[in-house]
């Protein structure tokens, strides 16, 4: 069985993974975020998933329906049949009105089709972070044409049952701060990149990382002098909103 910490260093070209698609100009987490981010040039996305009450696999950041759609409560109590009748684009501009929660399948199709590379934070609703995962490996083996995703998740136990699933599938370690050394040890052999907050972050953080062998991608950063300091330090590509505003930097 390949094990993923050993194949070749992920490449990341422009340096940047549009935020939820590129969530600075669409809604974030929908196909047309999807779109905007291969408009603006980016070639990463990183996007949220989490199940429906009856199972289903679909794009959502948060627990609870109302920031981002019409409707209101717990998206684990909601059919997937409800949540595809919901209005995910209104909340962020009258232009983007009808726009949908994506299911994975029609996630995986525009990936696919706009040659987009793709991290996948899972992002499970609490108690339902294993299913959540097996959920994603099966979703993954029927349905996913582009090339291998990059999974994470803060919830640990989601990851490994992701990895028990498919451990030939690459994945970050997500975390607001980068671990001291001994944790990174034991993470060594398991995580390919460390994703980190960009509060707090320091230099010597982002070479301990790239010391102990981790690809490091920084989460969530707009401002392109930011971005350019991070570089600076070794790292190898930012999450942003705005993949524009990084890409203008160059390689
Ligand atoms: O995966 C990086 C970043 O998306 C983690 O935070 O809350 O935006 O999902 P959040
Ligand atoms: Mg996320």
């Amino acid at each position: 069985m390949t094990d993923s910490s050993k194949s070749a260093p992920l490449t990341f070209e422009g340096r940047v993974i549009a935020h939820r698609g590129a969530s600075g100009h669409a809604p974030e987490n929908t196909i047309a975020a999807m779109k905007r981010a291969a408009e603006l040039g980016a070639r990463w996305v990183e996007v949220d998933v989490k199940l429906s009450q009856d199972g289903a696999l679909v794009l959502l950041h948060d627990d609870t329906l109302e920031r981002t759609t019409n409707a209101r409560g717990p998206v684990q109590n909601a059919t997937a049949a409800t949540l595809a009748g919901l209005d995910a684009g209104r909340w962020f501009g009258a232009t983007f009105a009808g726009e949908r929660i994506p299911t994975f399948v029609q996630f995986a199709e525009i990936c696919a089709t706009l040659k987009l590379q793709a991290n996948i934070e899972i992002k499970p609703c609490a108690g339902r972070e294993r299913e959540t995962a097996s959920a994603l490996a099966a979703a993954l083996r029927r349905h996913w044409t582009a090339p291998p995703p990059l999974i994470s998740s803060f919830a640990e136990s989601a990851s490994e049952a992701f990895h028990a699933a498919m451990p030939e599938i690459a994945r970050g370690f997500l975390t607001g701060t980068i671990p001291p050394d001994n944790r990174l040890a034991g993470l060594a052999g398991e995580y390919v990149a460390i994703h980190a907050g960009v509060n707090h972050l320091k230099a010597t953080d982002v070479r301990r990382a790239r010391a102990k062998g981790f690809q490091v991608l920084v989460w969530t950063v707009n401002d392109p002098q930011q971005a350019q300091a991070l570089f600076d330090m070794g790292v190898d590509a930012v999450f942003s909103d705005f993949p524009e505003r990084i890409l203008a930097l160059g390689a």
